[in-house]
């Protein structure tokens, strides 16, 4: 396996970052994980665009533009000759010395890592995963925004312990009012009375590109969508839930805490929806050529 560290690809024994790395000591750093889809980068721009912001709001700089880190990405990919992959690109604060000082570390680190997709099984796509709802509670937005996509995970990994420990795939956080707002690594939606609910931004979310995709699908399709507040108990009743992610996609929910759901019509809808638009939107890059990455560089 090859791995890009700042600007070198290279094998990964020997892709390696200094212990004082920022990102290391501080969990001082964003990233965002990319799905490839048969050498397509799935939304490409919506990922970088999201990192940018991640950045921006921890007020650290990039040193490499949209252009330029999208070839770095492909680079990597064509380094380990994969065409369905997973991506992870990592941007931390860089190396400085001891202390909290972002000005101590005076150039990012960047790390892109590829590695072949492994899919999840299909009984979870067929029968539907398990959640709970966490003791944890979910970061408030004025300590640390979770629309920062940051390397500071323990929140959403105290949450991962509390779901293994109770054998589920996937924690749900509330927030510190009691609202729901989303999985360690996932976005939650549900479907009621003939509305798709999910959080809204304010509950203190990713917003997930997925997320978006699918709020888009769901109204192409004719069903009405509602981004608001909802409890535990507006969660309980409903006909039937899935999760969302970059690499779940559409994923349905069979069970949360002793809740259990079918995995139902909308669900299965918006998965083959989902699809659908994966298909499309490769075969659209690829009509378009290496252009559509390579332009303005
Ligand atoms: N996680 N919420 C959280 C806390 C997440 O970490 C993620 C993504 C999402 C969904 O975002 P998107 O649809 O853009 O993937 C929501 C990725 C998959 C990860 O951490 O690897």
């Amino acid at each position: 396996m090859y791995v890009y560290v700042n600007g070198k690809i290279v094998p990964s024994k020997e892709a390696v970052v200094s212990v004082f790395d920022h990102g290391f000591l501080y969990g001082d750093g964003v990233y965002e994980t990319l799905r490839v889809y048969d050498g397509v980068v799935f939304k490409i721009d919506e990922h970088l665009w999201r990192l940018f912001r991640s950045a921006s709001l921890i007020g650290l700089s990039i040193p490499l533009d949209a252009n330029h880190l999208k070839l770095a990405l492909y680079d990597t990919l064509m380094a380990n000759a994969l065409r369905n992959a997973y991506l992870r690109l990592t941007v931390t604060r860089g190396k400085g010395p001891i202390g909290l000082d972002p000005d101590l570390c005076p150039q990012p680190t960047i790390v892109i890592i590829a590695q072949e997709f492994r899919e999840y099984p299909r009984a979870y796509y067929e029968q539907g995963i398990h959640l709970i709802i966490a003791k944890t509670r979910r970061n408030d937005r004025r300590a640390i925004n979770p629309q920062i996509k940051s390397l500071n995970f323990l929140n959403n990994i105290l949450a991962k312990i509390e779901a293994k420990k109770n054998n589920a795939h996937e924690a749900l956080l509330l927030n510190s009012r009691g609202n729901l707002t989303e999985g360690t690594i996932s976005n939650i939606f549900f479907y009621s009375d003939g509305i798709l609910c999910t959080p809204s931004v304010d509950c203190g979310i990713l917003d997930g590109i997925t997320r978006s995709l699918v709020l888009d699908l769901a109204l192409r399709e004719g069903i009405a969508v509602r981004e608001a507040k909802y409890t535990k108990k507006d969660i309980y009743s409903a006909e039937e839930a899935f999760i969302t992610n970059t690499t779940m996609e559409v994923m349905p929910v069979s069970r949360i805490d002793e809740r259990v759901f079918p995995v139902g019509r909308i669900s299965r809808l918006l998965r083959t929806a989902y699809r659908n638009e994966v298909r499309a939107y490769c075969a659209h890059v690829k009509a378009k050529g290496p252009s559509l990455w390579a332009e303005e560089t």
